[in-house]
C-alpha cells in the first residue's frame, strides 16, 4: 500500500508510521509528503527518510482549482494510494477529495464526534475537553470528505484525563498514543481487519 502524507508542522504522527514501515511492523511504502509549511519540522523529517517532497501552498499554486491540481497530480505521479492527513491544517480541494474518497484518513486528538470541527485543532482540542470536565479523551481515525473532522469513523482508541492535567500534559499523553495508534490503524487496513468503504 503506497502511503502518501500531509503535514503541516511536527510531522510525529508521520514519523511513526515511517519508523514502522522501516522497522516491518507495518507492510507500506511511504512515497510522498505533501506540505504547505516549507520550513516545518516534517519537511527535515522527510529529508531525513528520504521521502519525496513537494511543497504547494498559497505561495506556489495562488490559485486553489491549480493548487489542488498540482496535489492530485502529485499524488498520481507518485502512485498514492492511501493518503494520510497527519497535521494537516488546510483544506484538501474538491479533485482530490473526490479521486481519493474513502482513501483520505486523519488522526484527530480527540474522540470525535466531541471536541471537533473548525477551530478544534492543537491545544483547542485538549482545553475544550479539561473544560469539559472529561475524565476520557482518545484518538480517532476517521475517513475524510468535504467537512472538518466530519467523515466515517474508522477507529478509536481512549486516553485517561487526570485531574492534575492541563492542556500541554494531556496532549502529551494523547499524541505518545496517536502514534501507536496510527500505525495499528493502517495496519488493520492494510490486513483488510479494518475495511474501507468502496474506492471511486
Ligand atoms: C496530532 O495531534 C493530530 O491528531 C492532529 O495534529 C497533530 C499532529 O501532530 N491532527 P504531528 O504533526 O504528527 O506531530
Amino acid at each position: 500500500m503506497n502511503l502518501a502524507f500531509f503535514a503541516s508542522h511536527g510531522g510525529s504522527n508521520m514519523q511513526a508510521v515511517l519508523d514502522a514501515c522501516s522497522a516491518g511492523n507495518l507492510t507500506a511504502k511511504p512515497v510522498l509528503l505533501i506540505s504547505n509549511n516549507r520550513k516545518c519540522l516534517a519537511i527535515e523529517r522527510a529529508v531525513t527518510e528520504a521521502l519525496p517532497i513537494r511543497v504547494i501552498n498559497r505561495v506556489t499554486h495562488p490559485d486553489p482549482d491549480e493548487r489542488d491540481a498540482a496535489m492530485l497530480h502529485e499524488l498520481l505521479e507518485h502512485h498514492a494510494e492511501l493518503i494520510v492527513l497527519a497535521g494537516y491544517m488546510k483544506h484538501l480541494g474538491p479533485r482530490v477529495i473526490a479521486r481519493y474518497r474513502n482513501r483520505i484518513l486523519n488522526i484527530h486528538p480527540a474522540l470525535l464526534p466531541k471536541f471537533g470541527g473548525q477551530g478544534m485543532y492543537g491545544a483547542f482540542v485538549h482545553q475544550a475537553v479539561i473544560a469539559a470536565k472529561e475524565t476520557i479523551t482518545g484518538v480517532t481515525v476517521h475517513l475524510v470528505d468535504e467537512e472538518y473532522d466530519h467523515g466515517q469513523i474508522l477507529a478509536q482508541t481512549e486516553v485517561p484525563v487526570f485531574p492534575e492535567d492541563d492542556a500541554a500534559s494531556l496532549s502529551a499523553r494523547v499524541l505518545q498514543r496517536e502514534h501507536t495508534f496510527l500505525v495499528e490503524v493502517l495496519s488493520g487496513i492494510v490486513s483488510g481487519q479494518i475495511r474501507l468503504p468502496a474506492a471511486p
